[in-house]
């Protein structure tokens, strides 16, 4: 069983996909349990967690907010990345708004990628970035890079718009249980002992519950199935969508989805008309993965296959 450390827990929206799926989630608190939970105070110990999940606070990074932000985003954002430094666990998850910065911590590759709402089967349009980070130490070592594969649906024909903390507080505010199905919990779902506006803010803050599941999924296929994880081992050779959506590349496939060929396009335009240097990965990346990938698994194959007829010989 993995051990997961929550952080930022608010009221564990984020953690039910993962309880759901069997892994052991403790969470290090939540300022909204008591002061004394704050987790600047927090410090982890090495080696006893898996994997940490954790949602810091976005409101500094919000493109719907009013005021200058407070510079608390960041912080709690460094604090993030200091207990993942002090844990140093397999891989983590850390969620967000789309503006976020990247986090960047030394030995851990990080996929990026945002994720809808709409696409893991809730009716709300709620569009979230996540990043994935596994311990690689570095790309000699002989831990394979960990992948995520999100499911993702179809958009429904029509959504409702997105929750917010402060919805609470407002005069159109859906009501409570249509509130909480939207987030993905059940209608009859109460924090008997929080007021009107905090009840509106701790689910509005939260992971929506079904896009927890498709995270949790994805986590546990790529940290625990063997085959996949074997698979997917060279993903540092361009394995992954360039655009920057997180998706995996099969095949021949240069992008994943149209709309990130239409990225990709507006990308290299961009930085040639700013006179940058491409970040778009030139064609003849692609030719080497497939080609990298090809060779790799050849010799898996026949290293296998001289395995087998040895042992038979003895
Ligand atoms: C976006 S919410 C996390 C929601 C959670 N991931 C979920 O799915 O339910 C951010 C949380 O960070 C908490 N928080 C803010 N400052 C904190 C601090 N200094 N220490 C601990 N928690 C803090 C807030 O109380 C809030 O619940
Ligand atoms: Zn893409």
């Amino acid at each position: 069983m993995q051990v997961v450390l929550s952080l930022f827990t608010g009221i564990g929206m984020l953690d039910i996909g993962f309880k759901e799926l069997g892994f052991c989630v403790v969470s290090a608190g939540d300022t909204i349990l008591g002061e004394h939970h704050d987790i600047r105070k927090f410090k982890a110990k090495k080696g006893v967690f898996d994997g940490i999940i954790a949602g810091p606070p976005c409101q500094d990074f919000s493109k719907a907010r009013r005021t200058a932000p407070t510079g608390e985003g960041l912080e709690l954002l460094n604090e993030f990345c200091r207990i993942v430094e002090e844990a140093k666990p397999r891989w983590f998850i850390m969620e967000n708004v789309p503006t976020v910065p990247n986090v960047k911590i030394d030995d851990y590759f990080v996929q990026r990628f945002d994720l809808n709402a709409k696409n893991c089967g809730s009716m709300q349009n709620r569009n979230r970035h996540f990043q994935f980070g596994s311990y690689t130490c570095d790309f000699d070592n002989e831990l394979p890079t960990l992948i995520l594969n999100i499911k993702r649906d179809p958009s429904p024909p029509s959504v409702s718009r997105c929750v917010t903390a402060s919805e609470g507080k407002q005069k159109d505010r859906r009501d409570f249980a249509d509130f909480c199905e939207l987030q993905g919990l059940p209608q009859d779902f109460d924090l008997p002992n929080f007021n009107q506006s905090a009840k509106y803010r701790a689910v509005g803050n939260g992971v929506n519950v079904l896009v927890s599941r498709r995270i949790a999924e994805a986590v546990k296929v790529a940290t625990e199935d063997k085959e996949y994880i074997k698979e997917h081992e060279l993903t540092m050779y361009g394995d992954l969508c360039a655009c920057g959506c997180g998706r995996l590349l099969t095949g021949r496939q240069k992008s994943a989805t149209p709309n990130c060929r239409k990225r990709l396009e507006k990308k290299r335009k961009l930085e040639k008309s700013l006179n940058l240097p491409s970040t778009v990965p030139p064609d003849d990346v692609f030719k080497q993965r497939i080609e990298i990938n090809r060779t790799a698994r050849a010799i898996e194959k026949i290293t296998e296959k001289y395995k087998k007829m040895y042992e038979n010989e003895d």
